[in-house]
C-alpha cells in the first residue's frame, strides 16, 4: 500500500521546523530578563483576533512565526523578573528543559504502561517533596494542574471521609439526603477552595469563617465554640498556610489541636506557604503540618517549575482510591509495581509534570530550593525597607514571607480618596507595562501586594519598581478629597 502523502508532508515539515524552532526557543528563554512584563496596548494588538476558520492552513513555519509575533505584541512575561502579580514563580533551567522534553516525548502518565519512567519520576519526586516539607513518607500524593485541583483532590478525600463517618459512600450514592458538611476556617481561605466547595456540592456559602480582624486572622475562641456546638459531628477544618494578601499563616498547631478534639478532617492549603519549611527563618510557620489529613502544594509558584503543576498529599491511600475510583474493562487495575496515578486523582490522561519536578530537585537538591526561597524572603524584606524609607509609601503588613502589602499615601487624603488613588495607580502601573503587579483589599484599604517567588527577580528590579511606581503616581490627576 502507498504511504499517505500526509505523513510524508508532516514529517518533512517537522524536520524543517525544528532548527528554527530551537533558535526561537533559545531566544525566547534567554531574553526572559529583557522582555517587558506586559506589552502596553495589547488589546489593540489583538483587536482583529476573530479570524474565520481557515479552510487551508498556512503551515507550521508561518503559524509559529505568527505566534511569536503575537507574543511580542501581547504576551505577559509571567516568568520574567518583574512579574509580582498573584503568586507566580519562574522556572529553573533544569525544570524548563525537562518540561520541554515532556512535550517532545509526548509522555502520558495516566498509567505506568504508557510511561514507566514518567510515573516512576512522579513517585520519586513526590517522595522528595514529602521529605522537603516534612510530610510522612507513607502518604500518597498526586500531581495535578495546580493548587486549585490539589484542593479539589484533598476536599474530595475529606468529603469521602465525612460521608463514611455518616455511614454513606458519597462517591457511590451522591449527596442526596445527606446533612450539610460543616467547613470551618479563617478569613485567609483561598477563593479556589470556595470554588471546589461549589463544584463538590458542599456549597461555597457553607463555609464558616471565624475572623478577628481586617487581615482575616482566625478567632480561635469562636472556632472552638463552633466546634463544641457540633457535638462530635464530623467536620472539615481548613488551615491556610500562606495567604495571598500579606503572606500570613493560620496558627497551625493550635488549629490542629482543636480539630483533633472534635472529630474533624484537617486540610492545609500550603500552595506557596509550605515552602516556608525550607528555611530555618520561616519553618516554624508550618511546624506540625505532618499532623494534618491532607495538604495542598503548588509547584508553579515557589518550586519554580513551569505551569501547570500542583500536588495533593492525603494521609489515607484507600480513601483517595475510593473517592476517585475508576475502572473499565479496557483499563488497567491499580497495581503497586505498575501504578496508575490516574486512579487516585481527577485526571485520567495527564502530561508528565513529573519530568520538571524530578529534574529541578535532582539538579539543585533541597539546598538549591532553600536558596530560591531565601532569595525571595530577602527580596520581600528589601522591598519592605524601601517602602518604609519612601515618604509617600505606607507599609501595611509585617512582612513575614514573600508578600509586601503597601499603599501609596502622599498624606492629607481621606480613606476613600486613598483607595481610589491606589486603584487608579494600580491600573496605571499595569498600563505602563514594565511591572506586573496587583492590588487587593486588606479590610477597607486598597493595597499593592507584590509577591516574590521567582529566582530571576533581582534587588535592582525592586529599586526600579518603587521608582516607576512613584513617578507614575506623581503624574496621576489629583481629584480633591471627598
Ligand atoms: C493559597 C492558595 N491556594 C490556592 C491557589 C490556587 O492555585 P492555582 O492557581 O495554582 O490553582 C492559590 C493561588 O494563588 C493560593 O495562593
Amino acid at each position: 500500500m502507498n504511504e499517505s502523502r500526509l505523513g510524508e508532508e508532516l514529517r518533512k515539515e517537522m524536520e524543517s521546523l525544528i532548527g528554527p524552532l530551537a533558535q526561537s526557543l533559545s531566544r525566547v528563554i534567554l531574553e526572559t530578563d529583557k522582555r517587558i512584563a506586559l506589552p502596553p496596548g495589547s488589546e489593540l494588538a489583538l483587536a482583529d483576533f476573530a479570524e474565520v476558520l481557515p479552510e487551508r492552513g498556512c503551515g507550521a513555519t508561518k503559524t509559529i512565526e505568527h505566534l511569536l509575533e503575537l507574543n511580542t505584541a501581547a504576551g505577559g512575561n509571567t516568568g520574567g523578573p518583574r512579574c509580582f502579580h498573584f503568586v507566580i514563580g519562574g522556572s529553573t533551567p533544569a525544570a524548563m528543559a525537562a518540561d520541554l522534553l515532556a512535550t517532545a516525548y509526548e509522555a502520558v502518565t495516566y498509567t505506568w504502561l504508557l510511561s514507566p519512567v514518567g510515573v516512576r519520576m512522579e513517585l520519586q519526586a513526590l517522595d522528595w517533596l514529602k521529605e522537603m516539607f516534612g510530610l510522612p513518607r507513607a502518604w500518597p500524593g498526586v500531581m495535578v494542574t495546580g493548587a486549585t485541583m490539589a484542593n479539589f483532590v484533598c476536599l474530595a478525600a475529606a468529603r469521602q471521609w465525612w460521608s463514611e463517618q455518616h455511614g454513606f459512600d458519597v462517591s457511590e450514592t451522591g449527596l442526596s439526603g445527606m446533612p450539610q458538611m460543616p467547613v470551618l476556617t479563617s478569613g485567609f481561605v483561598h477563593a479556589s477552595t470556595l470554588k471546589v466547595m461549589a463544584v463538590q456540592g458542599i456549597g461555597r456559602a457553607n463555609v464558616q469563617q471565624y475572623v478577628r480582624d481586617d487581615f482575616g486572622r482566625i478567632d480561635l475562641d469562636a472556632l472552638e465554640n463552633a466546634l463544641v456546638e457540633l457535638k462530635g459531628q464530623p467536620a472539615l477544618v481548613i488551615i491556610n498556610a500562606g495567604e495571598v494578601n500579606a503572606g500570613e499563616f493560620d496558627p497551625l498547631r493550635e488549629m490542629i489541636a482543636l480539630a483533633r478534639q472534635h472529630n474533624c478532617w484537617v486540610h492545609v492549603d500550603g500552595a506557596f506557604g509550605l515552602f516556608a519549611r525550607l528555611s530555618p527563618r520561616t519553618a516554624h510557620f508550618v511546624d506540625g503540618v505532618e499532623e494534618a489529613d491532607s495538604v495542598t502544594v503548588d509547584g508553579h509558584k515557589w518550586l519554580n517549575v513551569p505551569y501547570d503543576s500542583g500536588y495533593a498529599f492525603v494521609r489515607d491511600h484507600d480513601l483517595l482510591a475510593r473517592a476517585f475510583r475508576y475502572s473499565a474493562d479496557y483499563l488497567p487495575d491499580e497495581h503497586s509495581d505498575r501504578p496508575t496515578p490516574g486512579a487516585i486523582g481527577p485526571e485520567s490522561s495527564r502530561r508528565a509534570r513529573s519530568f520538571a519536578v524530578w529534574a529541578t530537585i535532582k539538579a539543585y537538591g533541597r539546598e538549591g530550593h532553600q536558596r530560591i526561597v531565601e532569595h525571595c524572603l530577602d527580596l520581600a524584606q528589601y522591598l519592605a525597607q524601601q517602602v518604609t524609607e519612601a515618604p509617600d509609601l505606607e507599609l501595611i503588613n509585617d512582612v513575614q514571607l514573600n508578600i509586601v502589602a503597601f499603599r501609596y499615601n502622599p498624606g492629607n487624603l481621606g480613606e476613600t480618596r486613598l483607595n481610589d488613588l491606589n486603584e487608579q495607580l494600580g491600573e496605571a502601573v499595569l498600563a505602563d507595562g514594565r511591572f506586573l503587579v496587583g492590588t487587593s483589599k486588606i479590610g477597607a484599604r486598597t493595597v499593592f501586594r507584590p509577591a516574590f517567588s521567582n529566582w530571576r527577580t533581582r534587588f535592582s528590579d525592586l529599586e526600579e519598581f518603587t521608582e516607576v511606581l512613584l513617578a507614575i503616581a506623581k503624574r496621576l490627576p489629583r481629584a480633591p478629597d471627598q
